[in-house]
Order: structure tokens, then sequence, then C-alpha cells
């Protein structure tokens, strides 16, 4: 279901029932050049703004007790499929959130994941990523897990490779060892799924972990998305009956 900016603005906050906060919410933050394009200004500013935005998410998301956020940054299509200078920026701005917001993020208790095949990447910022990581190791408020490079395809396939190597029994293989050898291994899968930008589809994002996800769709361009449209999903999600097959 899609809902416009100003639909369901009343029962937004107020209503959100603290017992039934998802554990695990996962966005795909889509419409940043939709959005710089709409304002005239060049792509970086609306990948630039993306990133602003996802500062009030996660602070909003901490304090509804959400245990795991993980947003989609940065796709291994997107990698390919957008030119040398947009990837470059965006290189830029991953590098300039995981350095100048450390201690953004460690003052908001947030712990820091990244998921995707990040080896590819500058090896001063593979160390940076290492470094925020370890920084941020004891928080507990919130996990936030990056995904960088990432694809969930991609990802099955190297949990394939990993067990192969692991030279496990055929009897042995089961969903339990394949989640183990994801990326996300560790984290419980996703409750919701929020896709903002007007968009239906998953975009290869955690194709594996999205079996039983609540899906929510959102029109809002992902740099105009505020905590209130947060809340509007988080509603959303609790308005549903999750039934798992029952
Ligand atoms: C999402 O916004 C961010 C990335 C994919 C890196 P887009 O860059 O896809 O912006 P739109 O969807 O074309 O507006
Ligand atoms: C998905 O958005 C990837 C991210 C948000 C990082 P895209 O804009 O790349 O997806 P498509 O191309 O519309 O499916
Ligand atoms: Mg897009």
């Amino acid at each position: 279901m899609t809902y416009s900016r100003n639909a369901l603005e009343l029962d937004s906050i107020m209503n959100i029932e603290k017992e039934k906060i998802p554990g695990h919410v996962a966005i795909i933050m889509d419409g940043n050049r939709r959005w710089a394009r709409q304002h005239k200004l060049p792509r970086v500013e609306g990948h630039r703004r993306g990133a602003s935005a996802l500062e009030g998410i996660l602070e909003r998301a901490g304090d509804l007790g959400v245990k795991t956020l993980t947003v989609y940054a940065f796709s291994s299509e997107n990698r390919f499929n957008r030119t040398k200078k947009e990837v470059n920026d965006l290189m830029r701005l991953i590098k300039y959130f995981i350095i100048k917001k450390r201690k953004d993020l460690f003052d908001r208790g947030a712990k820091l994941g990244v998921i995707g095949n990040v080896k590819v990447f500058p090896e001063d910022l593979q160390l940076a990523i290492s470094k925020t990581k370890n920084l941020l190791k004891k928080n507990e408020r919130i996990k936030l897990n990056i995904a960088l490079n990432y694809g969930g395809r991609p990802e099955i396939v190297e949990a394939f490779k990993r067990i192969m190597t692991q030279k496990k029994d055929v009897a042995e293989i089961n969903e339990e060892l394949v989640s183990k050898n994801l990326d996300t291994n560790g984290d419980t899968d996703p409750d919701l799924i929020i896709r903002t930008g007007g968009e239906y589809r998953l975009s290869n994002f955690l194709v594996w972990q999205a079996c039983y996800s609540e899906l929510y769709f959102s029109d809002v361009l992902w740099p105009d998305f505020r905590p209130n449209d947060f809340d509007r999903a988080i509603c959303e999600f609790q308005r549903r009956k999750r039934r798992f097959g029952k």
C-alpha cells in the first residue's frame, strides 16, 4: 500500500505502540537524483541531502527502540550502471559519512555494520570503515547496517562459496547454514522493509532475508523523508497481521 505525504498524518506518531516496535527495519533509500532534479541542483546534492536525511531517521529509530536499521546506500548494480563521476561522488560521500559522523554515531549509541563487497573499495575507505566499526563496537542502542556495493544475489553466491570451502556434507546444508554465511550473519531478518521514491521493487536488496518482511512503499523522495514519515511506516506495520503461513 502507498500513502501520499499527507495521508494518515493524524494517526502517525501518537498511535505507535511501544510493545510492537519492529526489531529490524530495512530501508531502500531511493529518489536522491529526482530530488536534485526537482530542486535544479546537481545530483551529488541529492545524495548529500539523502545522507543527512539518514541521520534523522537513525535517531528516530533509536528513540522508538528499533534494534537494527539496515540501509541500502549503494548497490552492486549502481557501481556499474552510474557514471564514473557519480560513483566517485558517492564514494567520497560514503567516506565523509564514515569518518565525519563517527562521533555523532558514537553519541547516538550506534554500532556499525557493513554489508556488501567493500573489498573493491579504495584501501583508505576500507580502513576508515574498520576504524569506525571498531570504535562503535560496544554501543548497544541501535545497530546501523549500511549496504555498500551490495546485492542480494552476489551475497548468496558468496555464501555458497564459503560453504563449499568449509567442505560441508550435502546433508548439512540447511537454511540456518546459508543465513550464517550471509553478510547479515547475526542479525534477525528484517521485520519491515521501507522503500521511498515511489518504486515498488526490491532491486536486489536482502533477497534471502526479505522472505517474510512486511513491505512499505512511500512516494516521498529519500532526501525529504523525515521522522514522521518513518513513524507512519511503523504505524502501518503495526496494523499488519503477520501470519507466517498460519
Ligand atoms: C538512491 O537514489 C541512491 C542511490 C541509488 C545511490 P537514486 O540515485 O537512485 O535516485 P533516483 O531514484 O534516480 O531519483
Ligand atoms: C536501489 O535503488 C539502490 C539504492 C537505493 C542504493 P536504484 O535506484 O538503484 O534501483 P532501480 O535501478 O530503480 O531498481
Ligand atoms: Mg533510484
